[in-house]
């Protein structure tokens, strides 16, 4: 499929595809997108496809010119989606493979070899003749070792998953012909880039003065109509946004309601100390968008759960699995809960915030079967000395 004059879209198609990376929603199934650039002088491939459609994908470039006249693979990124494809590829052909510095130990392991990669980050580039491939480093989008490729004489860009979604339609890979795909497309960036806004701008900031026509994704539509849109759109969503007070967001599983005490003192304290509160019982508290949300504007997630049978309560863990789309550094984290004998519960929670990177400034608090009225003013004098932490946090 013709983009531009020598520039050919040769991936594939997996439209009955319905959960991505075991965890992600892909509703309109995906697409594993590669490029074919052809100079006048040398030839380059840009990223590969997932290995069990090697030999489609094969096919699609044979339709075009031998495979052993690839000159480039040019990787952006190595999950495999995009890089399964490259070692049988590397069969048929002694192209260069051409990735980013940070991309070095993560291909040694995905070919169990050393095979001499060109390493390029900003400022380098390579010559197909009439054909010039800049490259632009963008780490953290969603790999350390993602990076993005600029054809110049075509103003095309090619950042890989940055700008991509899921989204597979059988009949045309152009965004001006196919149906409104802005669901997926948004759904892909809270899924994927969302904890990593701040690379999102840096690599925003560095193609932002660059002329380009057309945005080329490893994932979904290419943006021919309108590629700004797409670009500003992730601007926008990877702005942060302004607020003016600090807040904390409470979550608890509280089977008599003695954590329930809990939390209500500490919410009391982090309030009466200038801190926006939220409160949430997990038992009627499902973890969808809008909780995570909640939690990805909230200085500080404090989590409460009762002990049962030396654990936690599910709906606990079911919350701190769930973060894995957000940011939690510079996040703070507390711990707590009753229990009647053991009480593992809040230790447990109080180490997964720690394994999570979460600045954890307190120890937990724990209250034994009913909670006393001193147990209950500690967990208020807690609230306030986290308020003071939430307050000269940044
Ligand atoms: Fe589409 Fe991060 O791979």
């Amino acid at each position: 499929m013709k983009i531009k004059e020598g520039v050919y879209w040769v991936g594939v198609k997996d439209p009955k595809l319905r959960i991505f990376d075991v965890i992600m929603q892909a509703e309109a199934g995906t697409t594993y997108n590669s490029y074919l650039i052809l100079g006048n002088e040398k030839v380059a491939l840009v990223d590969t496809v997932k290995a069990s459609f090697r030999d489609e994908f094969f096919k699609k470039i044979e339709e075009i010119i031998p495979i052993e006249k690839i000159d480039y693979i040019i990787l952006n990124h190595l999950e495999p989606d995009h890089s399964g494809a490259l070692p049988y590829i590397l069969e048929k052909t002694k192209a260069r493979v051409v990735i980013s510095k940070n991309a070095q130990v993560i291909l040694k392991e995905l070919l169990h070899r050393d095979i001499n990669p060109m390493l390029v980050g900003d400022g380098n580039s390579i010559s197909l003749g009439d054909k010039t491939l800049e490259f632009i480093q963008a780490p953290f989008l969603h790999w350390p070792d993602t990076m993005f490729t600029y054809l110049v004489e075509d103003s095309i860009l090619f950042p890989c998953d940055f700008l991509g979604c899921h989204y597979c339609d059988e009949n045309s890979i152009f965004n001006d012909e196919t149906l409104d795909f802005s669901f997926s497309f948004k759904h892909y960036f809270f899924t994927i880039m969302r904890p990593f806004k701040e690379y999102s701008l840096q690599a925003i900031k560095k193609i932002e003065n660059k002329k380009i026509e057309i945005v080329a994704p490893s994932h979904g539509p290419i943006l021919r109509n309108d590629p700004w849109k797409y670009i500003n759109l992730y601007r926008e969503w990877s702005t942060p946004k302004k607020k003016d007070y600090k807040k904390a967001v409470i979550f608890y599983a509280s089977p008599y309601g003695g954590t329930a005490a809990m939390a209500q003192n500490i919410a009391k304290g982090l309030m009466d100390n200038g801190i926006v509160t939220e409160i949430f019982d997990l038992s009627g508290t499902g973890i969808d968008e809008t909780i995570i949300d909640i939690i990805e504007e909230s200085d500080a997630l404090i989590v409460g759960s009762s002990t049962i049978n030396g654990d936690a309560i599910k709906p606990v863990w079911i919350l701190l699995a769930s973060l894995a789309t957000i940011s939690l550094r510079n996040k703070i984290g507390f711990a707590f809960g009753t229990y009647a004998w053991s009480g593992e519960a809040a230790k447990m929670i109080e180490n997964r915030m720690k394994d999570l990177k979460m600045k954890v400034p307190e120890p937990f608090l724990r209250a034994q079967m009913v909670p006393t009225e001193e147990d209950l003013q500690k967990s208020y004098e807690v609230g306030k000395r986290l308020a003071e932490v939430i307050k000269s946090s940044s």
